[in-house]
């Protein structure tokens, strides 16, 4: 694939064969702010942003994002999932990395703009694809010591998609838990949705991903007791039926670190509200989900919707040898946690007590 990929003609997509990648749609939309305002925004189409070479983005991670999806319903209407709670996280997310937020009316507008453009990318109904949507915004303008950029970008791309991982909601996956890697710091930057808190776990995953764990489970920071949250999404569970009512009990973590899931949130609304099932907002430990106490578990997210998860294993994992074309000896090695012996140990399993 070449660096800068061309746009993407949407009459040559394979709806029904969609890979979770990017696609350089039409245009993406624009805002810049500056001396205390938003400018009008503008849809671009070469596809790329300029910033100043000092831009607290590219050097302190000022940058928070959002993911969200459009989908096209059977009515031909597009419909785009919660918009609003995506643009309450995003103003959090600039907050705690003191960056200007677009309101949420300027937030749902750029949304409008962008698809419209774009409108001939969101996939057909009868497939499983949707229309990935990536607000963001970064701190584009330049600024040597640490405080916050003078000129912000908001900007919103937006890409057809499919499953995330292989097979989606049909094929369940093994999750890794690793004790030499922790995805945030107590009182850190978990729940919000920073770019920082995602490049770090590149390295550790991909580990996982050539031993076959489709993705990396993390827990809490301070006792390495508790379930936080994937790599990717938020951890839910599933108790077996009752036997007297057939009422479920579904149950996800309760932690400063987990990123508030849209789509988390939505599925314990209709538990609780259409199934009249039992939710759990609480600690969930490592130990419980050993034992099998949970019928089903999954992620849950807006890229991986909900996948099951078959498996869970706890294990010390070392630096792969090699990350795309990085030698260990450059380093790799230096930045995880040194752990006690050098073999790769299994210490534990947990599995989905019923079919995962
Ligand atoms: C999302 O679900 O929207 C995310 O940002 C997760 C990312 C791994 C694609």
């Amino acid at each position: 694939m070449p660096l800068y990929p061309p746009v993407t003609d949407p009459k040559t997509i394979d709806w029904d064969n969609i890979p979770f990648d990017y696609v350089r749609t039409r245009s993406f939309i624009k805002y810049t702010w500056r001396e205390g305002l938003w400018n009008e925004g503008e849809l671009v189409t070469d596809g790329t942003l300029t910033m100043d070479v000092a831009a607290t983005a590219l050097h302190y991670g000022q940058s928070a994002f959002e993911g969200l999806k459009a989908f096209r319903m059977k009515d031909g209407k597009i419909r785009v999932f919660r918009p609003e709670l995506n643009a309450h996280r995003l103003i959090k997310s600039c907050a705690a990395t003191s960056m200007i937020p677009p309101t949420v009316d300027l937030f749902l507008l750029a949304l409008k703009r962008v698809i419209e453009d774009n409108i001939d990318y969101v996939p057909p109904y009868e497939s499983s694809g949707s229309l990935y949507i990536r607000p963001f915004v970064v701190g584009s303008g330049g600024q040597l010591g640490l405080s916050p950029a003078p000129e912000f970008y908001f900007c919103i791309f937006v890409n057809p998609v499919g499953d995330y991982y292989k097979g989606g909601m049909g094929n369940p996956v093994k999750a890794l838990i690793s004790h030499s890697f922790d995805r945030a710091a107590p009182h850190g930057t978990g729940a919000v949705k920073l770019g920082g808190n995602y490049a770090p776990a590149f390295l550790p995953s991909n580990a996982a991903k050539t031993r076959g764990y489709a993705v990396m489970l993390f827990l809490d920071p301070r006792t390495q007791t508790y379930i936080d949250e994937f790599a990717t999404s938020n951890f839910a569970a599933l108790t077996a039926p009752n036997p007297s009512d057939k009422t479920r009990t579904y149950v996800t973590p309760k932690s400063p670190s987990v990123l508030p899931s849209v789509t988390n949130r939505s599925l314990t609304e209709l538990a609780r509200k259409h199934l009249g099932w039992h939710v759990e907002r609480r600690q969930i430990s490592w130990e419980e989900v050993k034992q099998g106490k949970f019928e089903e578990m999954a992620a849950v997210g807006t890229a991986v919707v909900i996948t099951p998860v078959e498996e869970v294993h706890r294990e010390v994992v070392r630096a792969p040898r090699e990350v795309k074309g990085l030698s260990t000896r450059d380093g790799v090695e230096d930045v995880w946690r040194d752990e006690e012996g050098d073999e790769e140990v299994e210490i534990d399993v947990a599995r989905a007590s019923g079919k995962g």
